[in-house]
């Protein structure tokens, strides 16, 4: 593996049992990540983006170590974390953190923030006692707070400033590798831009990789190196930035970056401009269409809401294929 992957998740399963098998009946399946590879580079940002249940956020706990794999391998710096126990498990629990969707949530209601980004730093054993509370203000500097918010609870925080305290804790073990599931998503749009310029600063200044996981396209285009097109448990396309975004090829990329609001960033400022034009209708998806990934439609999983579907797309399941410049799996790209 080359030296500057820090990440490779090399055909990963995730499958969960549904109710209704047993005796006799054939146990049925929820295919939610249904292979799926990828590799990271050191210091970038990999997004992955796709509709609800397209099994972003299963990627992000296989990745972490929170959920088991179905199949596959996921080799964290060219070692295969399943084989992980006692020091290096602990090493690799330190290296890769993450940012959830609800900065509430994620906060313990009781613990003062100080407790709260003090805590890794007694679990690891990092730093002596007695420079534990400089390196907390130290952190809250950097994700733009200050020594005052020591000494308080998390509802005393509004949701951007929650968010904020969240990145710091994930930054108290120096991490390698950030995995942050929606960080924006439960946050007022003018907030959100601050949190994504706070996420950008980070990376610019320590050499985090990042995945970032998003339903919202103008921010992953904004923040991203490469990104990852989900449909139904799988990559349909995979892509520079750049190049996805300044044309996409697979029908469902098309779609969803029709559906989507076009963005404009300046330094503090994230202002979404609509796109739609009066017949967007035709070119948009409907998210009340998603199919279900019980019963995953046959041949090309897209089919049923493809307006390029020919002959063969309900037969043929088309493979993620290399197109010269990106990966797609569609079969009016032929290589
Ligand atoms: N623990 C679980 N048990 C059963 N099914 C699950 C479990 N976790 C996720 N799923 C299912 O797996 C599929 C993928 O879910 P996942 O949470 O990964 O989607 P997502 O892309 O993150 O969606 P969203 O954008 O809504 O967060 C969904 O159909 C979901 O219902
Ligand atoms: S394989 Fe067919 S149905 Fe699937 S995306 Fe391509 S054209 Fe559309
Ligand atoms: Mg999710």
């Amino acid at each position: 593996m080359e030296n500057n992957i820090i990440l490779k998740v090399d055909s990963i399963k995730k499958f969960f049992p549904l109710k209704g098998g047993g005796f006799g009946k054939p146990h049925k399946w929820l295919k939610a990540v249904d292979g799926v590879d990828f590799e990271l580079k050191k210091d970038s940002v990999f997004a992955i983006v796709g509709e609800s249940g397209c099994g972003k956020s299963t990627i992000a706990r296989l990745v972490l170590k929170l959920l088991p794999l179905t199949e596959g391998k996921i080799y964290f710096k060219g070692e295969d974390v399943s084989h992980l126990t006692g020091e290096a498990l602990k090493k690799f629990r330190r290296s890769v953190q993450i940012v959830f969707q609800d900065p509430f949530a994620s906060l313990n209601p009781r613990l003062r923030i100080i407790d709260t980004l003090s805590e890794p730093f007694k679990i690891h054993k990092i730093i002596p006692k007695n420079e534990i509370k400089d390196r907390v203000v130290n952190l809250l500097e950097k994700v733009g707070l200050s020594a005052d918010a020591l000494n308080r609870y998390p509802h005393e925080f509004s949701g951007g400033q929650r968010q904020r305290i969240c990145i710091a804790r994930a930054l108290t073990v120096s991490p390698e590798l950030i995995v942050a599931d929606e960080p924006l998503s439960a946050l007022d749009v003018s907030i959100q831009a601050q949190i994504l310029n706070l996420l950008q600063d980070i990376k610019r200044e320590s050499a985090i990789s990042l995945i970032f996981i998003s339903h919202d396209l103008k921010v992953v285009h904004y923040l991203s190196d490469e990104v990852a097109v989900m449909y139904l448990g799988r990559i349909v396309e995979k892509a520079r930035t750049e190049d996805l975004f300044g044309s996409p090829k697979h029908p469902y990329t098309e779609l969803l970056l029709a559906s989507a609001p076009k963005i404009r960033v300046k330094s503090q400022e994230l202002r979404v401009e609509s796109q739609k034009t009066p017949n967007s209708k035709l070119l948009t998806l409907n998210s009340n269409d998603v199919p279900s990934p019980i019963n995953i439609p046959s041949g090309c999983p897209f089919h049923p809401r493809c307006p390029k579907r020919f002959d063969a797309c309900d037969k043929v399941v088309p493979e993620l294929k290399d197109t010269g410049d990106r990966l797609v799996s569609c079969h009016l790209y032929r290589v």
